[in-house]
């Protein structure tokens, strides 16, 4: 576990009311071993887990509570507080707290620190097994992760509650690693790298109403082209119809069809690499009606004609002029999924493909989770399931090695 120095570093620390928040003291106590100035806010529903008395007694600080303590605020107003440290951790990040951080609002101390702030803010999400993986906080994570917000945990296990799975707020020891990571700043590894990802699905019209269309979210694309901007790349996304907000930080190209899309790429080429996360569809229909198709009585449907879409990944992934350097894939399969993944590697002129089972018990189209395999000529490296935050972390990772040392070591700050 890394054990980084963490000499005068200031860390706001923000304890939610969860149960998971006597492990904060042990987090304060840390955190002075290493040479951390800590201060704390503490919320209401916090104080009925641990006392400001220990709080303050450990961290060696006044031991922030009210937005309208008129003393509080006269020695250090809210906004000075939430400037005045190098990182801002949440722990136990409620989902209370993360909601408000989700949608910014500021009803308490705790809540305007986090929208008053400019610096990094890192969250260790605690509570009950179903409270996570209710729709609405994974919304709010994810909305939070996509404000650059840094996230360590929950861990998997029984709880208090005597339910058992995901949850548990990260130990002490995982959150100090993660400070220390935060503090570090991201590692740049694709500074000075241009990467064009793309996202979500394409929609093939029919006629001015209906379209082709599939299940895909845009969540794992859009997951990537995040984590290469926040590894310093200069990150195109070119992204088909979804429900998700464009990330910040990134160029955004919207289209509709896979003609549009592979136009786009074209556009935003040349690159350093290519990472196709979009499910294009194969086929459009071979003449779009300028007006609604209408039922004809008597007559049964007319039968779609349909016409091959261009392959995009095989046009870039074979072209000696326009192939970046690397070229990343995606098989959505349902079945063979080494197998496909393997042709179409070859086929397409990809480096890798990540394969990922999208039959409808995996709930990878639009769910959070994806369990892929990065098929390569080298062979098939096999990742557990992860957030698909995880997986494109990891992918970005992999993208950094292909790269070589160029890029390490450039890292900047965090703030
Ligand atoms: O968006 P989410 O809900 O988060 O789900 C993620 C995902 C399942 C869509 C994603 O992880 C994924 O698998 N994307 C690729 C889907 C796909 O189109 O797979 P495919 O096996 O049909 O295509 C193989 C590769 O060729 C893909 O990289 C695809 O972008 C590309 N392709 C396909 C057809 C086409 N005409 N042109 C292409 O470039």
């Amino acid at each position: 576990m890394l054990e980084p120095s963490l000499l005068d570093k200031r860390i706001l620390l923000i304890i939610g009311g969860g149960i998971a928040a006597y492990k904060c003291l042990d987090l304060i106590r840390r955190l002075k071993e290493r040479g951390a100035v800590v201060r704390c806010v503490l919320t209401r529903a916090g104080a009925e887990f641990v006392t400001p008395l220990s709080v303050s007694a450990l961290s060696g600080e006044k031991v922030f509570q009210d937005l309208f303590d008129l003393t509080d605020e006269a020695e250090m107003g809210h906004i000075q507080l939430s400037r005045d440290a190098d990182l801002v951790v949440v722990a136990p990040a409620t989902a209370d707290l993360i909601a408000k951080m989700a949608t910014g609002r500021a009803d308490d101390l705790a809540s305007t620190v986090l929208l008053a702030t400019d610096k990094r803010v890192l969250m260790a999400p605690a509570m009950n097994v179903r409270m996570w993986q209710h729709p609405a906080t994974q919304r709010n994570v994810a909305q939070a992760r996509q404000d650059g917000v840094l996230v360590v945990g929950p861990n998997e296990g029984a709880m208090a509650c005597n339910e058992f799975g995901p949850g548990r707020m990260a130990e002490p020891a995982e959150i100090l690693a993660a400070i220390g990571a935060a503090l570090a700043g991201p590692a740049q590894s694709l500074a000075g790298r241009r990467i064009v990802v793309t996202s979500g699905p394409t929609h093939e019209p029919i006629d001015p109403v209906r379209y082709i269309a599939n299940r895909s979210s845009g969540k794992q694309g859009h997951a990537i082209a995040i984590a290469a901007r926040d590894a310093g790349a200069e990150v195109v996304l070119v992204s088909g119809p979804v429900r998700l907000d464009d990330p910040p930080g990134v160029t955004i190209v919207h289209v509709e069809t896979a003609a549009e899309m592979l136009d786009a790429i074209k556009q935003a080429l040349p690159a350093d690499a290519l990472v196709m996360a979009a499910a294009v569809a194969d086929w459009r229909v071979a003449r779009e009606n300028a007006q609604k198709t209408k039922k004809q009585a008597g007559s049964g449907p007319k039968p779609l004609e349909l016409t091959e879409n261009p392959d995009i990944l095989a046009t870039i992934g074979t072209s000696s002029q326009m192939r970046p350097q690397l070229v990343v894939g995606f098989a959505a399969e349902t079945e063979n999924l080494i197998e496909n993944a393997a042709a179409k590697l070859k086929k397409k002129g990809a480096n890798w493909i990540v394969a990922n089972d999208v039959s409808p018990a995996s709930g990878v189209f639009g769910g959070d989770r994806n369990t892929v395999k990065i098929v390569s000529r080298d062979g098939v490296d096999a990742l557990p399931t992860l957030s698909k935050a995880e997986v494109a972390s990891t992918l970005v990772s992999r993208i950094a090695d292909f790269f070589g040392d160029d890029n390490r070591h450039s890292g900047g700050q965090a703030g």
